[in-house]
């Protein structure tokens, strides 16, 4: 019998086998050779912080797998929140008026507790500095697809580590399989939490923290960039970290030609390229990323409700 998952709120409850499944969907999906399989389901999707792929994707993958879809973009403003009710009491109320539940929050563990006590699939969209379990399935999706294998990888991880919900998530993931290296480069303020540390300690996964990110291109197999979380600290902290690490037309050139730049969007000033290098060099992969979020949601819709 398949492992079944009843909810997904972190990256460690998904096994390699359950990934192995979601992506073999995934790719069916991608080959477009599909039924509406979850016609007559409704995918609700409750995002109290603003979001444009996760919600659209996971919207569009219920609809055109023949679902409909009920949406609350601003929960935090447009929903019974801003009267005070608690998320408890929200998704007690919103599990009666669908199939599954999408929640996106700004406090972290929020989808976690929502799964404690629904009795309808809850997925984390991202809860405030903690995880992002399914940006985490389609980059390691598109890692597959680009690089054709999870071990034995090199994954340098740039940018706002300390706040970056995807990156943690991600590190969980990469710890699953066997001979990744990770290394870490952000600016002192926004290092990677020790939580994350710990656990590539105690999975025996390689891992450095380093400051220059040049150096550290030439031997990467993927680059994983992120953007500094304005959002999430004061405006001094802002300033210090911005614009320390961008990839430019320079120093891509010391990138292999058989290696990625990823990127989980939005990206602001920390990719620096001309359209005509993003839309012509193979090398940069953060649109496909996005674009695989749509067949890895499709497949993950398919595990919980199919
Ligand atoms: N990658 C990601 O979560 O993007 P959105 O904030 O647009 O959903």
């Amino acid at each position: 019998m398949k492992e079944r998952l009843k909810h997904l709120y972190k990256s460690q409850q998904l096994t390699k086998e359950i990934i192995s499944d979601i992506f073999k969907d995934a790719k069916r999906f991608y080959d477009e050779n599909y039924e509406p399989e979850l016609k007559g389901n409704i995918l609700a999707t409750l995002f109290y912080e603003p979001s444009t792929r996760t919600r659209l994707s996971f919207e569009s993958a219920m609809l055109r797998l023949g679902g409909s879809v009920l949406s609350t973009e601003n929960a935090k403003e447009f929903s019974s929140a801003i009267k005070g009710e608690t998320i408890e009491d929200t998704i007690r109320v919103v599990e009666n008026y669908c199939d599954a539940i999408v929640i996106r929050h700004y406090q972290e563990g929020t989808a976690e507790r929502a799964a404690e006590l629904s009795s309808v699939p809850i997925i984390n969209a991202g809860d405030g500095r903690g995880q992002h379990p399914t940006q985490a399935l389609l980059d390691i999706y598109t890692i597959n697809d680009e690089i054709g294998r999870l071990n034995k990888l090199n994954v340098v991880m740039v940018g706002d580590l300390a706040n970056g919900r995807t990156v943690r998530s991600l590190c969980y993931l990469l710890s699953k399989y066997s001979g990744n290296k990770i290394t870490f480069v952000s600016p002192e303020n926004l290092r990677m939490g020790d939580d994350i540390k710990e656990h590539l300690k105690e999975n025996e996964v390689e891992f450095e923290e380093k400051s220059d990110l040049n150096k550290v291109m030439p031997d990467a197999d993927i680059v994983y960039m992120t953007r500094i979380q304005k959002e999430r600290m004061p405006f001094e902290e802002y300033e210090k970290s911005r614009g320390r690490y961008i990839i430019t037309e320079d120093n891509l050139k010391l990138l292999d030609k058989k290696s990625r730049i990823l990127h989980p969007l939005p990206k602001v000033d920390e990719i620096d390229l001309p359209i005509s290098v993003e839309n012509n060099d193979k090398r940069i992969a953060y649109f496909r990323q996005a674009e695989n979020g749509l067949y890895v949601r499709m497949a993950l819709l398919n595990h919980l409700l199919g």
